[in-house]
């Protein structure tokens, strides 16, 4: 098979939190893997930094260490780690005080692109950008990425977006949201916008409903002490499910690019209706048999926060007047799925006679796992017996499709880095587009709040709440199965 891969530019990577989990588990072996498909650079250096008082080797052998645990898809090759590792190195800097910064200024190179890491608390971010500017390093080729979460509401999203718009210019700040570097929401836009036959159907005269699903298996174990302040609203809903939103409902851009995907995004996102009371449903898993419950998960035995949330809403516009969608999201369910699913409209009239008109034509879309579409279509049963109708889906699973391509999927993680190293923001949002998501999902969790909603209970393993089948069953609907 040819390569497809351009190397990128020299760059000096500069991880703050260069210690922490999300370097350990996503982005060295993310760099990893691009450094073994040839885009990263023999001159291209990370450097990891963090309060630590580390060597460059102790950083090095730490980091084998990480790559060889967390990169899952690939088997380590030694020598080639060798040459990757020899790439790192290390500096101990306080990002609260002085101490480190000189070393770390004397050692970034000035004559390639630097892109700086905020792998550490929203907390720390004023303080880091502050003294990039004061040690004379937010040139006009630096950028920063940043990690979610991206605020708690829309103020504290605002004092983020100001402290770094004090140091750094709009397009040189990128908002990580790990789903937009999905291989299968990026195609999301393929299909949408490089298929001529999707488009026409694609709005509120064809399309009865959309679902869009994120279920996890896994629990809050581990993560408990953030994730019982955020809760899935915050820690789902306002980010990965709003952009895969924005991907079905926006308007066709222009170009692929930048700005012109970002604009028809952040339209969407002003375009959602308030969400009534009655159209939101928050669960908390229950302990069954040997499971723990969220609560024991959580370490906070009175915690009323939720690990399932579910929606209906309606974008206010043209195209998809009327549409309602269907947004659900919880972890310790049945079964881990991600799936967005377009439920076009019953037949106008059947000439097959009444039984036959009932099913109506699905396309879904999986995200993970199992990546790939399937279009439910209705066809002659085969055989004698008369014209009786059966319903089948035409199935394209990526990976059956694709062949040897199928594997060249890259996680979220080492594709963003890569667009961050490209300087292409297409996949990060902009300062706006969370701002407006927060405007629109604060008031839901206010609403919460003022009335001390308590979060119906699921057990571990099922498919949640029942009052969330209450809410989309209530419209003469039902849930897609979680399987
Ligand atoms: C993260 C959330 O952003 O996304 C986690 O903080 C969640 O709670 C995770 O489990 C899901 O990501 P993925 O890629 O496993 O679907």
């Amino acid at each position: 098979m040819v390569s497809r891969v351009i190397p990128v530019d020299p760059f000096d990577l500069i991880i703050f939190g260069g210690t922490g989990d999300l370097a350990r588990r996503k982005i060295l072996p993310g760099l990893f893997r691009r450094f073994c498909s040839g885009q990263m650079p023999l001159n291209a250096r990370i450097i990891g930094a963090a309060r630590a008082d580390l060597g460059k080797v102790d950083y090095q052998d730490m980091m084998r260490n990480a790559i060889s645990e967390f990169d899952t898809n690939r088997n380590v090759e030694n020598a080639q780690l060798d040459i990757f590792l020899a790439q790192l190195d290390y500096v101990s800097v306080d990002v609260r005080g002085d101490d480190g910064w000189s070393d770390l200024a004397a050692l970034i190179r000035k004559d390639c692109i630097n892109a700086y890491y905020f792998s550490v608390s929203p907390g720390l971010f004023g303080d880091i950008a502050s003294r990039l500017n004061a040690w004379g390093l937010a040139t006009p080729k630096a950028r920063i990425v940043v990690e979610k979460p991206f605020g708690r509401d829309l103020e504290s999203a605002k004092n983020l977006n100001a402290v770094l718009s004090a140091q750094f210019q709009e397009n040189q700040i990128y908002r990580i949201d790990h789903y937009l570097g999905k291989e299968t929401v990026q195609n999301l836009m393929a299909v949408r916008f490089g298929n001529l036959l999707f488009e026409p159907l694609w709005n509120a005269q064809y399309i009865d409903h959309i679902q869009i699903t994120v279920a996890e298996t896994v629990g809050v174990g581990g993560r408990g002490t953030y994730y019982d302040k955020s809760g899935a609203m915050r820690d789902m809903v306002q980010n990965h499910l709003m952009q895969l939103l924005c991907l079905i409902a926006m308007e066709p851009p222009s170009h692929f690019d930048p700005d012109a995907v970002r604009d028809e995004k952040l339209k969407v996102i002003r375009s959602l209706a308030p969400v009534e009371a009655y159209h939101v449903v928050r669960g908390q898993y229950d302990a069954t048999l040997a499971k723990n419950s969220y609560r024991d998960d959580a370490e906070n035995p009175r915690s009323f926060t939720e690990s399932y949330v579910a929606i209906k809403t309606h974008i206010e516009n043209w195209r998809w007047s009327g549409v309602p969608f269907y947004l659900r999201t919880g972890k310790k369910l049945k079964a881990r799925s991600s799936e967005i699913a377009i439920v076009f409209k019953k037949l106008p009239h059947s000439i097959f006679g009444k039984s036959s008109d009932e099913k109506q034509n699905v396309l879904a879309i999986q995200l993970q796992p199992n990546e790939g579409m399937t279009l439910d279509v209705t066809i002659k049963e085969p055989g004698p017996g008369g014209m009786r109708l059966i319903h089948v889906p035409l199935d394209m699973t990526f990976a059956d499709a694709l062949g040897e391509h199928s594997e060249e999927s890259p996680d979220a993680y080492e594709r963003l880095i890569m667009d961050v190293i490209r300087g292409d923001q297409t996949l990060f949002m902009r300062g706006d587009e969370v701002e407006a998501a927060w405007k629109w999902t604060d008031p839901i969790i206010k609403a919460w709040e003022t009335r001390n909603d308590v979060p119906k209970l699921y057990d571990v393993g099922s498919a949640g709440p029942e009052d969330a089948m209450a809410l989309i069953h209530r419209d003469g609907r039902r849930w897609r199965e979680v399987k």
